[in-house]
């Protein structure tokens, strides 16, 4: 099965109980939280607190996913929260192997995300310290924007670093996807799509959950 990551910035907040109840019993893999502070990006989201009340409504995993400056000043709160694993930008790090080892000493898993316009040289020597990778396939602050193609020849030249250096790491993409390159990019080797706008923007979200993670890599279909 292919994991699915919800992402709920495209969900109505009206709606969030009722939509992660469905998910959760469709089996959806990670919740993900966009945190924006008007800054990195110009979006306004939640706070950590929203993290205690989702926590309070479901056992499904969070991921918070930090789209801000100086993620370190936040990692307790959101640890503390609930979350169970955490994603920061890489550029928004100016000491990343610190910001990498704070987050683990709070007991989260620790994702790195890379924009578009990123250089995989960005990451490197961090790639001994990170639990997974994300690749966004949009610039970071909204949902429902178009997908960026350019983060498949990313993800092959990672690939081929990670070979290369005997490292194994899953690959996460975040923004624009749908059922199209979703299977595009299930068949280079993606771990975890990061979907919003085509998983709660359809009628039947159970479905469309499902129809997302029965995707398998092209080569495997007989
Ligand atoms: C963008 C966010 C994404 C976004 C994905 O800043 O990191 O998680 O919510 O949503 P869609 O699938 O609508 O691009
Ligand atoms: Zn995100």
């Amino acid at each position: 099965m292919t994991k699915v990551s919800a992402s709920l910035l495209a969900c109505n907040v009206l709606e969030v109980a009722k939509k992660v109840e469905l998910l959760e019993g469709a089996g959806v893999d990670y919740i993900h939280i966009d945190i924006m502070d008007g800054s990195y990006v110009e979006n306004l989201t939640y706070g950590p607190s929203f993290i205690n009340d989702l926590k309070s409504i479901t056992k499904v995993p969070i991921e918070v996913h930090l789209e801000l400056y100086s993620p370190e000043k936040y990692i307790e709160s959101f640890a503390n929260a609930g979350t169970d694993r955490l994603i920061v930008q890489r550029d928004s790090c100016v000491n990343p192997l610190r910001v990498l080892r704070k987050i683990k000493e709070f007991n989260m898993q620790a994702g790195v995300a890379l924009n578009p316009g990123d250089d995989i040289g960005m990451l490197k020597h961090l790639l001994p310290y990170i639990d997974f990778i994300v690749i966004m396939s949009v610039e970071p602050g909204f949902g429902g924007q178009p997908f960026e193609a350019s983060c498949f020849e990313k993800i092959i030249e990672l690939k081929e670093i990670m070979q290369r250096n005997g490292l194994s790491c899953p690959i996460f993409v975040d923004g624009g996807i749908d059922r199209i390159n979703a299977e595009q990019l299930v068949s280079v080797g993606v771990d975890t799509l990061i979907i919003g706008t085509s998983l709660f923007d359809t009628p039947n979200i159970v479905k469309t959950l499902y129809q997302f993670q029965k995707i398998r890599p092209v080569e495997s279909v007989k």
